[in-house]
């Protein structure tokens, strides 16, 4: 059966291609002008001080291990419950993921355990905002701050997400975004790191852009001066082409965010009215994106039955996200059990700005009677 409702659907119209065009007439295609204002628009939204577009949020994690001194040894605390880009990036520092399991209820880092799994090898801790809504930072920052720890916020889901007053990615040491297909703000594959900390900025620039000198300088100086490699880096750099799309995506942002937290409602009002699943629980001191909508059916209900189920129907529906520490690559003690449980259990459902709310009202329906018939 072919996809009906997908899973989900960038939001793009005309003015993505009139800036792409432009951007194409004008010659300059890799990173250049276009990017300096995209990321200039993304300081002025987050109000954030230093941003730096890179290639994709992968990349956003390594640059901030690599200039926090992350080295061959080194433990990073890391939620659990996450895409493994996250436990990858620490990897590619030859440095220890060390997992932290998750709260049952907001599927984010939870800081009992993360204080637990300190030892004197621990250097950072990785927090991720689950789906779009923040985790619990002022434990987070409290516990790292007590231990002598530096935080990297994987902000990858949570483009434009708010803890508190502050937007989710500006409160650690660095915090680092996703422009993915599947994220808020997209342009097709991307990323963004923010910081406070202007040595930490200078250092991710060059290290993004192979470890070259006076990154920007080259590009808009009319004096020449050849430049040096002082280190190795690596090309991390997001194209011209990207960044006119994430410069119309960002204007819009507001106005998606708005429209998916109303769809996200609207499932919440008819699963709560389901037995067998509950709707994603929201915390108080934040405001959720909904990257993507994930409840967490009842124990006991084939989870993979469900899914199989709604997409033989034409309903795209996929699995939360993983479980970090068992996948096999990490080679993990076997320690975050509410991850594992949260991972067998959850359940992504199609999230996005053109969705409307009959189609949610006819999935609802679908969803009820997969469910009694997998009971
Ligand atoms: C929590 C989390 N961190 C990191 C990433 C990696 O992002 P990217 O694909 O931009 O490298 C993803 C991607 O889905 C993610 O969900």
């Amino acid at each position: 059966m072919s996809i009906k409702i997908p899973l989900l659907r960038p939001y793009f119209d005309s003015e993505e291609m009139e800036e792409i065009k432009k951007v194409l007439d004008s010659g300059w295609v890799s990173q250049g002008p276009e990017v300096k204002k995209f990321e200039r628009m993304t300081s002025e939204y987050l109000n954030a001080k230093n941003t730096i577009a890179v290639s994709n949020c992968t990349s956003a994690l390594h640059l901030s291990l690599l200039a926090l001194g992350i080295e061959k040894g080194d433990e990073v605390l890391v939620a659990d419950f996450t895409y493994p880009a996250t436990g990858h990036s620490v990897l590619y520092c030859q440095a220890n993921p060390v997992f932290v399991d998750i709260k049952p209820d907001t599927y984010n880092m939870d800081p009992e355990d993360l204080n637990s799994k300190i030892t004197d090898k621990s250097k950072t801790v990785i927090p991720v905002h689950t789906f779009g809504q923040p985790a619990d930072m002022d434990e987070i920052m409290k516990i790292a701050s007590e231990n002598n720890l530096k935080v990297i916020e994987d902000a990858a889901c949570s483009f434009g997400a708010k803890y508190k007053d502050k937007f989710s990615g500006t409160i650690g040491d660095t915090g680092c975004y996703s422009f993915h297909a599947r994220k808020g703000l997209t342009t097709g594959e991307g990323g963004m790191i923010v910081t406070e900390d202007d040595r930490l900025a200078a250092r991710m620039r060059k290290l993004s852009v192979f470890g070259i000198s006076g990154t920007w300088d080259r590009e808009s100086s009319d004096s020449f001066h050849v430049p040096e490699f002082t280190e190795v880096g690596y090309n991390y750099k997001m194209s011209d082409i990207l960044a006119a799309v994430g410069v119309v995506q960002l204007k819009r942002q507001d106005l998606i965010i708005k429209r998916k937290r109303e769809l996200a409602k609207h499932w919440d009002d008819l699963l709560n009215e389901m037995d067998d699943i509950q709707p994603p629980a929201i915390s108080k001191y934040s405001i959720h994106v909904y990257q993507s909508y994930v409840p967490i059916l009842d124990r006991g209900l084939n989870r993979n039955r469900v899914i199989q189920k709604l997409r033989k129907k034409g309903i795209q529906a996929n699995i939360g996200t993983y479980a970090s520490h068992v996948q096999p690559v990490y080679a993990s003690p076997k320690n975050c059990p509410t991850s594992v449980d949260i991972f067998e259990r959850t359940i992504a459902l199609p999230m996005y700005y053109g969705l409307e709310e009959e189609e949610i009202n006819e999935m609802s329906a679908f969803l009820r009677s997969t469910i009694a018939e997998v009971r």
